[in-house]
């Protein structure tokens, strides 16, 4: 869990019952409660319970099924949000990348953003959904896998993408790599949180190749923000 990291809390109490909670995956116990304290107020956050053990056990288990890493609130995606809420996004066109449970997205929505959350995990979408609503905010979302972007190219551009804890390794980065590029206006950004996973720093390597980079840090020691400006 995030912990204390930029005023995030999670609370052992189960939520009330409501009868459209979205389903959890299987080999999860239930749901658990979390809130963030961002510059734009606090949000409220309903996640699968115990995400941690399941991936820990699907990653030792290698039974071939992708783990649910969209389950678990990562460290990068609170402080992406932290880092979102201290921007004025008043009117700006927002899109994220492997939202998980899409706290920056949440948190752009917040600050007067027009946002598309966007995960190829159909479950990430439905507790992003269930957290707009809950916190009272307006979010689009849309199953995107970066191999086969044609519906955030169709919305697109895009005045800010974001992207947090996408840069550990698998399969999908070469297709991230060559997505990125694809989806900012001019003048457009893309925010990349990495809490310095292996390949992040080769990745962000071959994105000097198209965009000026400015890194910064957070209030969590292990997560930089990188903010790429396309030339
Ligand atoms: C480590 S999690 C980070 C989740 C969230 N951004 C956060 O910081 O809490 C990685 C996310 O990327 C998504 N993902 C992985 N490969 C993907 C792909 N090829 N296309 C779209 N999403 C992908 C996963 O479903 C997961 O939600």
């Amino acid at each position: 869990m995030p912990s204390a990291h930029s005023g995030f809390t999670t609370y052992d109490a189960a939520p009330d019952l409501d009868p459209e909670l979205p389903e959890v995956p299987t080999g999860l116990l239930g749901v658990s409660r979390s809130a963030v304290e961002l510059a734009t107020g606090r949000i409220e956050l309903l996640h699968p319970r115990d995400a941690m053990d399941l991936i820990y056990r699907q990653n030792f288990g290698m039974d071939g099924d992708e783990p649910p890493y969209w389950a678990q609130p990562w460290p990068c995606g609170v402080e992406l949000a932290a880092a979102i809420a201290a921007r004025d996004v008043r009117g700006a066109r927002v899109l994220e990348l492997g939202c998980g449970l899409a706290l920056p997205s949440l948190a752009a929505a917040q600050g007067g953003a027009r946002v598309l959350a966007t995960d190829w995990a159909e479950g990430a979408l439905e507790f992003a959904t269930y957290n707009a609503r809950r916190n009272g905010l307006r979010l689009d979302v849309a199953v995107c896998d970066w191999a086969d972007p044609a519906a955030v190219l169709a919305d697109g551009p895009w005045d800010l993408v974001l992207a947090a804890d996408l840069l550990y390794a698998h399969d999908g980065l070469d297709a991230l790599g060559a997505l990125m590029p694809r989806l900012v206006t001019a003048g457009g950004e893309l925010w990349l949180a990495d809490q310095g996973r292996p390949p992040a720093r080769e990745f962000l390597r071959g994105c000097e190749r198209w965009a000026d980079i400015t890194t910064t840090t957070t209030p969590n020691p292990d997560v930089r923000v990188h903010r790429l400006a396309p030339r």
